[in-house]
């Protein structure tokens, strides 16, 4: 088969290794992907959002599956243009990616039916959010509608910081058209828990549970990132939560989107807030997370091309899907500085060789004469899986002390918080 996989970060990176080990894959294009992606896939330099050109060449190529991972082009409809032109895609149509794609979309579905959420409103005129603000409690959540690179969430401790945000995101327009609505709502509390979901649409098989580390710096300081690691499965996530989940959450989702002439195909993500008052939503995505494909793809055991096109054909109950008993640990090693400002174009060195049971995935990363330099915050990500969280913890760590380069930065205490939790029994 000839598949091409569209986007070029880590999680790209890993999903190209996973369909690498199915028998039934002869060729793997990357769109764009990057100077890591290289040594696995032929990188084709067309940007993820350039719906047209992704087309031709999935047309010229006469692809067999296309997977489109970033949430870009899934909003964008890359996958109704894709089929129209006869290339079976795994990922949501664009009428179903709305799910990630507006957030006043997906509060207000939430609301619609039943299914538990942080309480919001919701605001198109900038006068009467900065009155909101004036007497609602703190800390309270601040979010721009559309897409924002993963920065439109503002958790405000007082009015002025919210009035700040709010200013931003919809007079000065820091998120362009995505700040043209904001949503408010209530903080929530307790361990967060992302849960990447296979589903055809009618059925619907959840991987393995994982936690991302979104915060800049050690005990969760600093700024949100895209993420600095995550551990999989997360210890919070007991299999009387996930029964919970899968009742009140996960199937009311995939059947309220079929009844709203929205069927979701694809990889749908949930990410959870485990409140004292039961797991509520915080947030849809339409795609697979990233960083937790990094840790959550390598336990899978079963063919990922097969479980691809399953959800597309609406067979997904028949499949088997199984993931290795094991734990995992991601670490992402970023450029000094990020997410603000940070230098790019540092040589970055590799250990000749990896302990078996370890990978890097690549993001932040190009190819210059055989060398390859950094080009994006979060540069890489080192993956270690292991019978047990601890010794997946510690062998991420050790590899990290034999990668470098300049300003080369990553948390230290990647998984504390879940080993903790499996101390005192999740
Ligand atoms: P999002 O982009 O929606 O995932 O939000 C980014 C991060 O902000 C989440 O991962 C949470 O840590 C935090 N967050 C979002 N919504 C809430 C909420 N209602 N209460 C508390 N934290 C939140
Ligand atoms: N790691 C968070 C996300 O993929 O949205």
């Amino acid at each position: 088969m000839k598949i091409m996989v569209v986007g070029g970060g880590g999680r790209e990176h890993t999903i190209v290794k996973k369909l690498k080990e199915s028998p039934k894959v002869d060729i793997i294009y990357a769109l764009p992907g990057n100077g890591g992606i290289a040594a696995e896939a032929i990188c084709v330099d067309i940007g993820a959002k350039d719906i047209p050109a992704i087309v031709d060449f999935a047309k010229q190529k006469a692809i067999d599956l296309a997977v489109v991972a970033p949430d870009d082009p899934l909003v964008l409809g890359a996958v109704d243009e894709l089929e129209k032109a006869g290339i079976p895609c795994f990922g949501p149509n664009k009428s179903a990616a709305i799910i990630e794609g507006s957030k006043v979309f997906s509060k207000n579905f939430m609301k619609k039916y039943g299914i538990p959420t942080a309480k919001y409103e919701f605001f198109s005129d900038l006068e009467k959010a900065l009155d909101y603000l004036n007497d609602c409690p703190y800390p309270t959540v601040i979010k721009a509608d559309g897409l924002a690179l993963g920065k439109g969430v503002i958790i405000a401790e007082t009015a002025e910081e919210g009035k700040k945000a709010l200013i931003s995101i919809m007079q000065d327009k820091v998120f362009g058209e995505s700040g043209n609505q904001v949503v408010i709502e209530e903080f929530l509390e307790g361990p967060e828990v992302s849960v990447l979901c296979f589903t055809d649409g009618k059925f619907i098989s959840p991987m393995v549970s994982s936690m991302d580390h979104k915060r800049a710096h050690d005990n969760d300081e600093g700024p949100n990132t895209g993420g600095m690691g995550v551990i999989a499965p997360s210890p919070y996530y007991t299999d009387s939560i996930a029964k919970q989940c899968m009742e009140k959450i996960f199937l009311p989702t995939i059947s309220a989107m079929k009844d709203e002439n929205r069927e979701f195909k694809g990889c749908l993500y949930f990410g959870l807030m485990l409140t004292k008052s039961g797991p509520k939503v915080i947030e849809y995505n339409c795609r697979f997370g990233d960083p937790e494909t990094q840790a959550v793809l390598p336990l899978l055991e079963s063919d990922l091309v097969d479980i691809m096109l399953s959800t597309r054909e609406g067979r997904l109950a028949e499949q088997n899907i199984s993931f290795k008993n094991a734990a995992s640990c991601c670490l992402v090693m970023a450029s000094g500085g990020y997410p603000e400002k940070y230098e790019k174009g540092k040589k970055i060195s590799l250990p000749e060789s990896l302990p078996e049971d370890t990978d890097i995935y690549f993001a932040g990363v190009k190819l210059s004469d055989g060398q390859l330099l950094t080009s994006g915050g979060r540069v890489l990500g080192i993956t270690s899986v292991s019978n047990d969280l601890k010794s997946a913890i510690d062998a991420a760590y050790k590899t990290a002390e034999n990668i470098s380069f300049d300003g080369a930065f990553y948390r230290r205490d990647i998984g504390e918080k879940a080993l903790k939790a499996c101390n005192i029994g999740g």
